[in-house]
């Protein structure tokens, strides 16, 4: 077996095993929310914890299937809105155990054709890494607004900067600063985001300020 042939039979064997995690967690998070509603233990906090572990597991399901086809894609008609704060919703987890204000101003909404889950994962990553951004208190604005046609989501943080020599690598597949970081999170925003007619770009990067900014189509 060639080099190829056998990274091929690797990822799908891996993908296989993690499927089959995944079907396990969503079978116990199901039964645990059942469990909930029967004994009627009402509580926001678990049952937004349970909303969000099922709605990753479902963003992690439609990630491996990308390994079976390059043009995995279903869009379909979202609501912009809805789709910016399920984002923010999904990537509050990650501010845990810093001080981190998340201000949301949604000016208007319209509908965006998108697959909703690849558009969710594009915004979780760029949230977090906005997150990482701040050492432990800052703040984070997230500005969505439609107008001219097109829905402009910018996501800002006042953490560290970028600076210009690194602004030109950050979409580059492997680059990062991080210690545990792979690189990929930014190059796979883009390439996502451009397959679904949307721009991602760095607006500016300063002392005070690191700003991000989706750009997509509205349909009319
Ligand atoms: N909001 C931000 N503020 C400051 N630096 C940023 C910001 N977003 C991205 N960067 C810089 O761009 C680099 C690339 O980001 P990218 O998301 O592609 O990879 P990563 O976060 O390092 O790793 P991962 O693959 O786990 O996401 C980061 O390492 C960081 O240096
Ligand atoms: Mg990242």
């Amino acid at each position: 077996m060639n080099d190829i042939d056998l990274i091929k039979l690797q990822t799908r064997c891996v993908s296989h095993e993690i499927r089959n995690h995944i079907s396990i967690c969503e079978m116990y998070t199901e039964i645990l929310r059942k469990n909930l509603v029967k004994d009627n233990y009402k509580n926001q906090s678990v049952d937004n914890a349970i909303e969000c572990i099922q709605k990753s597991l479902k963003i992690i399901g439609t990630s491996l299937l990308d390994l079976k086809s390059l043009n995995n894609l279903s869009p379909q008609n979202c609501d912009f809105k809805y789709l910016v704060e399920e984002s923010i919703r999904l990537s509050t987890a990650y501010t845990q155990g810093k001080n981190i204000e998340i201000n949301t101003f949604i000016k208007n909404t319209a509908d965006i054709y998108v697959d909703d889950n690849k558009f969710l994962a594009c915004v979780v990553n760029i949230i977090k890494n906005a997150i990482e951004a701040i050492e432990i208190k800052g703040e984070i604005n997230i500005i969505a607004e439609v107008k001219d046609g097109f829905a402009h989501l910018r996501i800002a943080n006042n953490g560290k900067m970028i600076s210009k020599e690194k602004q030109k690598e950050i979409f580059n597949e492997g680059f990062t600063t991080k210690p545990t970081g792979s690189g990929l999170g930014l190059h796979i925003c883009k390439e996502n985001l451009n397959v679904q007619n949307a721009e991602l770009r760095l607006n500016k990067s300063t002392r005070s300020l690191t700003e991000f900014e989706i750009i997509i189509p509205v349909i009319k």
